[in-house]
């Protein structure tokens, strides 16, 4: 068993690393104040092929499977959380459309996305009144000669604003089982009847945009449709089995960072004559997170090598995820402690990384829909 990434790993960790460290880490703060989208880079991610990096070359992706993925998420969210969120679902959509498309869908839409030609894609799923229970969705696909019209809304959507494609969850049966009548389609920007509408003012993750989405008679060719009639739930479940080690990955990222600045200010800051560092009490604090992280990585890297491996890793995906996302948030907690009082004010980084670290829990399924699909497969 070896724990260090392979040579091509080691490349898109370091590239990744590298564009965090130089650009990311800079801008991270002004983004966050501003709330305001972070085009320029996601676009140069894109030229450094990390807005699809478990997709082939000939789509314009990196080729370099699915834990050079984590590894590279994990990088960038220790640079940027909302650039990493933006980037995670860029390249969710983008292996959702490869693994569930035709060769016609794919080829139209995966280059956009890889090559950074449009913005970002979204994952339109969730809707006001349903989170967690994805299969109560209520938007509408209706058969219209040959192709659909769409109407409902939906809540939460990462980048929806400014996605060139978002995959939509719609209802086309419905009567009989709630998740069998669920299929997917493909909605373009701009699509006659899409309404954008409300920008959402998070606590955290604020340069990401989330907005809602309304679909008024949206017309659809049988083309827009993903995958078969019907199957649209099971590929948002394996879609997200594979975004819970993106947000998995983000979360270690978040957690690194906010222990780097403790260990930081932990050795700059003096109290009764030495670096706060020294006291027992805080040590054991760092000791916990530093493991605690450790732990969260080794899981993320197993569940994204079993998924690279071909094989079952939704129990593993959900473990690293709950874990992880729990994880992020304590060494938050605890780099904010030992900051004291400027943990609390954004002169220094770790109150925002608390403010973005806090969502990990519960987006793309949280902690409680975690335990669910673990106990599910442990008891099956
Ligand atoms: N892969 C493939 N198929 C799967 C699957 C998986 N991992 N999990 C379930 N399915 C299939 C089942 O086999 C079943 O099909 P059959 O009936 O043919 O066997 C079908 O899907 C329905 O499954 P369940 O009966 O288990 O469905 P459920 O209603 O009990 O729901 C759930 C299960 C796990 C709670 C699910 O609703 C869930 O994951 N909820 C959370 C949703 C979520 O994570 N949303 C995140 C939104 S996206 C987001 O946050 C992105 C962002 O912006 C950052």
């Amino acid at each position: 068993m070896l724990f260090e990434p392979s040579e091509s790993q080691a490349l898109v960790q370091e590239t990744a690393r590298s564009y965090a460290q130089r650009t990311l880490v800079k801008l991270a703060t002004r983004l966050d104040r501003e709330a305001r989208f972070p085009a320029a880079q996601l676009k140069e991610l894109a030229d450094l092929g990390l807005m699809g990096v478990n997709v082939s070359e000939a789509l314009g992706g990196a080729q370099a499977g699915a834990v050079a993925y984590a590894l590279a998420t994990m990088e960038i969210a220790q640079g940027c959380a909302s650039t990493s969120v933006t980037m995670a679902v860029n390249n969710m959509v983008a292996e959702t459309l490869v693994n569930f498309g035709t060769a016609a869908q794919a080829q139209k839409y995966v280059p956009e996305i890889t090559s950074g030609r449009f913005e970002a894609a979204s994952f339109g799923l969730s809707e006001s009144h349903c989170g967690s229970d994805a299969a109560a969705l209520r938007t509408v696909a209706r058969r219209d000669g040959s192709g659909w019209v769409l109407n409902g809304s939906k809540q939460w959507i990462t980048s929806g604003d400014h996605a060139g494609v978002i995959i939509v969850w719609a209802r086309t049966e419905t009567a009989g089982a709630a998740a069998k009548g669920i299929s997917c389609f493909l909605v373009e920007a701009g699509a006659k009847g899409l309404g954008i509408g409300r920008h959402e003012d998070k606590m955290g993750l604020r340069a990401s945009s989330t907005v809602s989405l309304s679909f008024e008679d949206l017309r659809l060719s049988e083309d827009a449709m993903l995958g078969a009639p019907g199957q649209g739930f099971a590929i948002a479940m394996a879609a997200l089995d594979g975004g819970r080690i993106g947000i998995a990955s983000q979360a270690v990222g978040i957690g690194s960072a906010a222990l780097q600045a403790a260990l930081r200010y932990a050795r700059d800051r003096k109290a009764f004559g030495k670096p706060i560092g020294d006291f027992q009490a805080l040590r054991f604090m760092l000791a916990d997170v530093d493991t605690e992280l450790a732990a969260a990585r080794l899981l993320t890297l197993r569940a994204a090598a079993l998924k690279e491996a071909g094989q079952p890793f939704t129990r593993e995906g959900s473990m690293a995820k709950l874990f992880a996302s729990e994880k992020a948030n304590r060494a938050c907690d605890v780099a904010v402690q030992v900051h004291g009082g400027y943990g609390y004010i954004d002169e220094f980084p770790v109150e925002r990384h608390y403010r973005d670290a806090r969502v990990t829990t519960v987006y793309e399924g949280t902690s409680e829909i975690q335990r669910v699909v673990i106990a599910r497969d442990l008891l099956r």
